[in-house]
């Protein structure tokens, strides 16, 4: 078979200026796709020092330029519907298709330095966190995180649709988490956030199978990023194989989901945990 077996494909990412996002932009792209990258911040690498230091270029699209395939960047919040439907109208003029969409923007127990404006006089380089207790969440908070996280979902896969449709197929890939699927824990809104993703990821398969549209939901564990920082110790506690996953363990994940190996696979959450879960 042959390597590059996305060659003629174009992939969307959502949330790839850093982290997993650009981890599974970077896979794809080596496998020959070309790549449409949609952030809020097209340069939230910059914002953590984890992820600066890995960047190989000035920005995640030069990274898969460097790899010879295309890449563009839209600077969009996803929380609006009519601005994701036009970031991805835009991506089909200049790219020609969507195949892929990898709806990856999110997070949640902590908020983003880079969300908020700065405040005279405050430290706004630590992020906040945004837990609260499933019979105690402020509505600013749990606003927040199911926004960003199912809000972007939804509209990115909603946006994507009706080309792949046109297309005659294509592979949505949502992100959710464990936080997801196990209520132990103190994850939540974010845990119920990602729960809706699982089930929205079931009811959308149903409605986009005739369509040959697979739709499947990865969720990740413990997984380095600049943003969750070194949890090593914890997952040495938690997790069966004794360590944290890493970005790459989530994209070989992805590459299964956006490509043929996964074809008969659909409406599915495979769990990126290394045995925590039990
Ligand atoms: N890192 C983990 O351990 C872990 C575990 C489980 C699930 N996840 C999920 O994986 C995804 C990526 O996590 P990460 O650790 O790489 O986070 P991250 O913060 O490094 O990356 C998230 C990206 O999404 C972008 N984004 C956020 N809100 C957006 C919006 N409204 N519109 C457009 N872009 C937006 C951010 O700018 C950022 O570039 C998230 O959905 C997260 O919930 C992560």
């Amino acid at each position: 078979m042959s390597e590059k077996k996305l060659a003629g494909k174009v992939a969307l990412i959502t949330g790839g200026a850093r982290g997993l996002g650009r981890g599974y932009a970077l896979r794809l792209a080596g496998l020959g796709a070309d790549i449409a990258i949609i952030d809020r911040n097209l340069k939230a690498a910059d914002v953590y020092e984890f992820e600066r230091e890995q960047l190989t270029a000035g920005t995640v699209m030069e990274e898969c330029e460097a790899l010879g395939v295309k890449a563009m960047g839209l600077e969009v919040d996803l929380t609006d519907r009519d601005a994701a439907e036009r970031a991805v109208a835009d991506i089909i003029a200049a790219l020609g298709r969507v195949d892929i969409a990898v709806c990856n923007a999110g997070g949640g127990t902590v908020t983003f330095a880079d969300e908020r404006a700065p405040r005279e006089g405050a430290n706004d380089t630590e992020d906040l966190v945004t837990t609260g207790t499933p019979a105690n969440t402020s509505e600013e908070m749990l606003t927040r995180v199911l926004d960003i996280n199912v809000k972007t979902c939804m509209y990115a896969c909603m946006a994507v649709a009706p080309y792949m449709k046109k297309q005659g197929g294509g592979k949505i890939v949502t992100v959710s988490s464990t936080a997801g699927v196990d209520a132990k824990g103190a994850y939540h809104p974010y845990g119920t956030a990602k729960a809706a993703i699982i089930h929205y990821t079931r009811a959308l398969a149903q409605e986009l199978g005739p369509d040959n549209i697979n739709v499947n939901a990865i969720a990740p564990g413990i997984i380095r990023t600049g943003r969750l920082g070194d949890r090593a110790e914890m997952a040495k506690e938690r997790v069966a194989l004794q360590r944290e996953g890493t970005i790459e363990d989530c994209a070989k994940v992805v590459e299964f989901l956006a490509t043929d190996l996964s074809d008969y696979v659909t409406g599915r959450t495979i769990i990126i945990d290394g045995g925590m879960l039990r």
